[in-house]
């Protein structure tokens, strides 16, 4: 082993100096530590460093060789003060990955582990269409942008009908004023429906609705419905009410009373609105309800010949009969919610229950 330094005021030999700086280098164990042990091993402070100004004192051929063994020196402890830093830097990353980590498992209260579910408007009309499916209906869905035409016109309601301010309908700025329509019930897909296949038709059409409606206990502005429509021969309104019962027992259970009161839809004729005992109070009466013990869960009726004269039906051929119920306004009765707003709240601690 060459003695670097014979006549130097470091008295140690490359070897020595190489093992030393390994151990300093291996007990560095952060990178800002790294940095320190590389100034005093390598800086103009260094040993190293030291070293090389004693070499001006050789002669040329000693220097040369002096200098060859000095640079590998410090080729070594470069190459040390690199790995270690290789291994620094991988284990920083780790954990900063440890730490951005988002563990979409993660147990928010108590045990065992929430995963989360659909929610509660989305299971409704999955069961909702199961019930429906049950009973021999196919699900069709239809835009939620629609024409003045689909939404309004085709419906029996021409520009200007009165019956088009039973519904606070929010414009689209497209195309001339007031012709495009965030679609304010999914009544307009009845109307794609029967453009696109013959009767007979025995279908359901869930989906979302806009309206400009201030929100209260049990309206919000942007919620479902789900649409019906039978078009067959000999179709009578006590078809209807026998769907409508069917509907009610195999959905809220037995214990549940309905009731199907007269109405007016332009679309339809005769009319009428679908009851439902408040199962917030029971029927007394609560603020829910408006104290009434009912709670309106839709409308229904008898197809209008005019909306059959819209897609060139027959109407001495064909009859039929539809309907329209609230989805959130199921969900809210099924789970006895007293306000509806909660369901756009997004709080966990209810979402958790429901
Ligand atoms: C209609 O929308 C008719 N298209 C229903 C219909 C279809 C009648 C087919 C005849 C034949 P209505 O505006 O009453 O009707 O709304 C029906 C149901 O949608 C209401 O009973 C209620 O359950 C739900 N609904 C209406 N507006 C809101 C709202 N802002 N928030 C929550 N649910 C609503």
């Amino acid at each position: 082993m060459t003695n670097l330094h014979a006549h130097g005021e470091v008295p140690v030999t490359d070897g020595e100096l190489v093992a030393e700086a390994s151990a300093q280098v291996a007990g560095a164990v952060s990178l800002d530590a790294l940095a320190v042990v590389e100034g005093e091993l390598l800086g103009r402070k260094s040993p190293l460093a030291a070293r090389q100004k004693t070499l001006g004192a050789l002669d040329p051929d000693a220097r040369r060789e002096a200098g060859q063994e000095l640079q590998a020196v410090r080729g070594q402890i470069e190459a040390l003060v690199a790995a270690r830093r290789a291994v620094l830097e991988e284990t920083a990353y780790a954990e900063r990955l440890a730490a951005d980590r988002l563990d979409l498992t993660e147990v928010l209260e108590g045990d065992p582990p929430w995963r989360g579910h659909l929610h509660l408007v989305q299971r409704t009309r999955d069961e909702l269409e199961d019930v429906f499916a049950g009973m021999g209906f196919a699900v069709a869905e239809g835009p939620e942008v629609e024409t003045d035409w689909y939404n309004f016109e085709a419906l029996n309601m021409p520009p200007a009908h009165p019956a088009r301010g039973m519904w606070d309908t929010l414009y689209l700025n497209l195309g001339e004023p007031e012709t495009v329509v965030l679609r304010t019930h999914t009544s307009p897909v009845q109307i794609r429906l029967m453009q696109s296949q013959a009767p007979p038709v025995y279908a359901v059409m869930p989906g979302r609705c806009y309206r400009r409606d201030t929100p209260d206990a049990r309206h919000i502005p942007t919620f479902n419905q789900i649409e019906g429509l039978v078009v067959d021969r000999g179709i009578s309104f006590a078809d209807l009410a026998g769907t409508i019962e069917t509907f009610t027992t195999a959905y809220f259970g037995a214990g549940i009373h309905s009731r199907l009161r007269p109405s007016y839809f332009p679309f339809t004729e005769p009319s009428a609105e679908y009851e439902i005992t408040c199962t917030i109070c029971g029927g007394a009466g609560c603020r829910t309800c408006s104290h009434t013990g009912w709670i309106e869960l839709g409308g229904c009726g008898m197809v209008d010949p005019a909306v059959f004269a819209a897609v060139g039906l027959d109407d001495e051929t064909w009859s039929g009969f539809a309907f329209g119920f609230g989805i959130d306004r199921c969900a809210q009765m099924r789970h006895e919610i007293p306000d509806m707003r909660v369901l756009l709240e997004n709080d966990v601690r209810l979402l958790r229950q429901i």
